[in-house]
């Protein structure tokens, strides 16, 4: 049997490692970089692999070089870049090529792309890849939209290259066009929402509990050795334990507390509120990263009203319950706002599917991800994953949990944004009987928008319009 071909373009981090895991896989891969030069540093940098990748000096060489149908793959930022690679690979194209784009798009570009490409009798596929440089090149999890005929010409190669959970490969074809993009740009809004829950238990742990960085370290290293094991729990346990060599300092100390952003979260968030939804733990996570970014003003005011913080000793079982209960509800929020798009696009996404391929390669591969994709199979009331009967024994005892971390800590004066946000989505949820009744009579009175009444059916004003 030959070995399935394919193009790419864009040899920077990710292109360059997604490269290599192919050709280490036995694919055949054909390269070409904007900057020439990249292309002769990728082939040394290959190695023994470089007998299964052939380089291109340009664009226009690698695409004459792959049999049809083509498959191109393009790693370079989905922005405007992208946009120009399609008005240049666009002409030199035949029917029945798939273009790919495996950068992180924002999925109503993916949707515009598709239509555009489809107008030529093109296809373009929406592949989100998660697991940074080390996944794309060992093995990431992968999220494909695109077209039926696409997928089977890719599948080959996805299935071989992605990371595998046991023997089950982490990729799926989510639905068509934007589907992959936007399942992709969830998973990184969950990824926002846990790595900020994780640095506000931080927080509480160092500075409220007034431990030494190493104690820390080693406190996130045992919870990642149980019911909290995940890649960004791991990843904290590993960062805290490194030291500064020529001072000693903690070398997390020497990090600016500045946190950047490259959209996804904020897209997330967008998205989720457009759809009707509020992903309140990724937007507070959100709110942190764009409130970290205003150093300047944060000195300003502590300067002006201080930054006075009480101890709080916080009981490490009391925090690892409350961040299993406020995990589960981060997926949860990430799962309704799937099921919203998949409705919204008809997209049929399958939850149960997704869950499983971010068991492995993807930034929020969590243990927990085992039982939620689960209870997702099992069909959970209502659809919703913390009515699952396999999370009520973990809501029972962690949201009390949450209610204390929370509690105490503002109380104390530590600032928990996506922790406070799990335990107001929870205590909204669990009110049969909420707020709204003021809302409505409100939006009545000044804007005569009326209302559902609790004791007969129609639409009602109030007595205030007579
Ligand atoms: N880094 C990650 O962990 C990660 C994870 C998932 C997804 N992604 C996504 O993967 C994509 C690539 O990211 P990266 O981290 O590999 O970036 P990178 O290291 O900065 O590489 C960028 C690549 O894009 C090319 N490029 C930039 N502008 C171009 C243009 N106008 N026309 C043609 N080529 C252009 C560059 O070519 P030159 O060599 O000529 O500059 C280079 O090959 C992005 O969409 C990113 O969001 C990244």
């Amino acid at each position: 049997m030959t070995a399935p071909t394919i193009g790419l373009y864009g040899l920077g981090t990710m292109g360059a490692a997604l490269a290599l895991n192919m050709a280490e896989k036995g694919v055949s891969v054909q390269v070409a970089n904007r900057t020439a030069s990249a292309v002769l540093r990728f082939m040394d940098r290959a190695g023994s692999l470089a007998e299964n990748i052939q380089g291109h000096q340009t664009l226009g060489g690698l695409i004459a070089g792959l049999p049809a149908p083509r498959l191109l793959v393009a790693m370079i930022p989905s922005t405007a870049p992208m946009d120009g690679f399609l008005d240049d690979v666009i002409g030199q194209l035949s029917p029945g090529d798939t273009v790919i784009d495996a950068g992180n798009a924002d999925f109503h570009d993916t949707r515009r792309r598709a239509a555009r490409l489809a107008e030529h009798g093109l296809h373009f596929v929406g592949l989100g890849v998660s697991g940074g440089e080390e996944g794309a090149r060992h093995g990431p999890s992968m999220m494909m939209g695109g077209s039926p005929e696409s997928w089977a010409g890719l599948e080959p190669i996805l299935t071989r290259i992605a990371a595998k959970h046991g023997e089950d490969p982490c990729v799926v074809r989510c639905g068509p066009d934007g589907a992959g993009h936007f399942v992709k740009t969830v998973h990184n809004g969950i990824e926002y929402a846990d790595m900020q829950m994780i640095a506000e238990v931080y927080d509480l742990l160092r500075f409220g509990g007034g431990r030494d960085v190493r104690d820390v370290s080693a406190i996130f290293k045992d919870w990642n050795a149980g019911r909290l094991e995940s890649y960004l729990m791991e990843t904290t346990g590993e960062v805290l334990s490194y030291a500064d060599a020529p001072t000693n300092l903690p070398f997390i100390d020497l990090i600016e507390d500045k946190a950047g952003q490259k959209g996804t979260g904020r897209w997330t968030v967008i998205e989720a509120v457009r759809l009707g939804q509020s992903a309140s733990m990724i937007e507070a996570a959100v709110a942190a990263r764009a409130w970290s970014a205003e150093k300047a003003l944060r000195g300003v005011v502590e300067e002006t009203f201080g930054a006075d913080r009480a101890d709080l000793d916080l009981d490490v079982g009391l925090l690892e319950q409350a961040m299993l209960a406020a995990r589960v509800l981060e997926y949860a929020q990430g799962f309704r706002i799937l099921a919203a798009a998949s409705q919204e696009y008809d997209w049929g996404l399958d939850p149960v599917r997704i869950a499983q391929i971010w068991r492995a390669g993807c930034i929020i591969r969590a243990r927990l991800l085992d039982d939620i994709a689960e209870a997702l199979a099992e069909e959970p009331p209502e659809g919703q994953l913390f009515l699952a009967p396999r999370f009520s024994g973990v809501l029972m005892q962690g949201i009390p949990a949450l209610r204390e971390v929370v509690t105490r800590a503002a109380e104390a004066g530590y600032a928990t944004p996506v922790l406070s946000a799990a335990l107001t989505f929870w205590d909204v949820l669990r009110q049969g009987r909420g707020t709204a009744s003021l809302i409505q009579a409100q939006r009545d009175f000044f804007g005569r928008h009326g209302f559902e009444r609790t004791d007969q059916d129609g639409d009602f004003h109030g007595p205030w319009w007579k």
